[in-house]
């Protein structure tokens, strides 16, 4: 049975006091909400991580929000898969819309970064999702099927077992203009039947899907209760201690 997973993104926000001050609260907060088959996950800035490992739990896990491709070497500023691992981390977001956006990443790349990624055991949360011109234009699940093609198909069937599937539309990232539960669950259902179209039917049930992009209490009831979506990739409400754990515990 596949997992259903929180997992919030804090981006580039909070200094490190903060981030530790919120963290402790979640952990305490979720820890009776967090129920059956779900996890809760923290991908914070990677200069938390450490710390943030050390107060991990069976049910609160951390992430870190992107890794170089390399397992190690002359690459000034960059953090590795096996870095991330070794201080306690067990998952990493790659391929997140301003990664692709802002910097560059292409399919190609996160294909490189996703090896890194299991190589070392840590967990990848890929995104995929469409812009708004390739929503408008109906493109988009040509879009979502090119970035699952390239990014992650080149896997083994066991070897994709170990990831985890973001829906993350870019129109719908930070704006407050959620995608409707009807739209994101087209999308989901289209990823799944991807899937059984390259894994089986059995590996694609067992593949969590998130979706992410405005996601908060007053919506995520509703987006979690489609069928194919496993729960939710926060921004913002992750960075509020209240409306994270109301949306950790939709799946009570
Ligand atoms: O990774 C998280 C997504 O980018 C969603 O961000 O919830 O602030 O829209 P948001």
């Amino acid at each position: 049975m596949r997992k259903n997973i929180v997992a919030g993104n804090w981006k580039m926000n909070l200094d490190y006091e903060q981030g530790l001050s919120l963290f402790s609260e979640i952990v305490n907060m979720v820890k009776d909400e967090v129920v059956g088959n779900q996890e809760v996950v923290v991908c914070s800035p990677a200069i938390h991580l450490s710390s943030l490992a050390k107060l991990s739990t069976a049910k609160v896990a951390v992430g870190a929000q992107n890794i170089h491709q390399a397992a190690s070497g002359a690459y000034t500023g960059e953090i590795s898969a096996s870095q991330v691992k070794s201080v306690g981390a067990s998952y990493v977001i790659l391929g997140h819309s301003e990664r692709r956006a802002y910097f560059g990443e292409t399919d190609a790349l996160l294909a490189e970064k996703v090896d890194a990624a299991l190589a070392h055991g840590l967990k990848p949360i890929f995104c995929i999702g469409e812009t708004k011109e390739e929503r408008e234009s109906g493109e988009f699940f040509a879009v979502i099927k090119t970035q699952l093609e390239q990014g992650l198909f080149h896997l083994s069937a066991d070897a994709f077992q170990a990831v985890v599937l973001a829906y993350e539309p870019v129109w719908a990232i930070g704006t407050g203009l959620t995608a409707t539960p009807a739209q994101a669950q087209d999308v989901h259902a289209f990823i799944r039947q991807t899937l059984v179209e390259k894994y089986g039917q059995e590996i694609a049930e067992n593949t969590t899907i998130l979706y992410g992009g405005s996601c908060n209490p007053s919506n995520a009831n509703e987006l979690f209760s489609q069928t194919d979506i496993d729960g939710g990739l926060i921004g913002g409400a992750s960075l509020k201690s209240r409306d994270f754990l109301e949306i950790v515990k939709v799946f009570n």
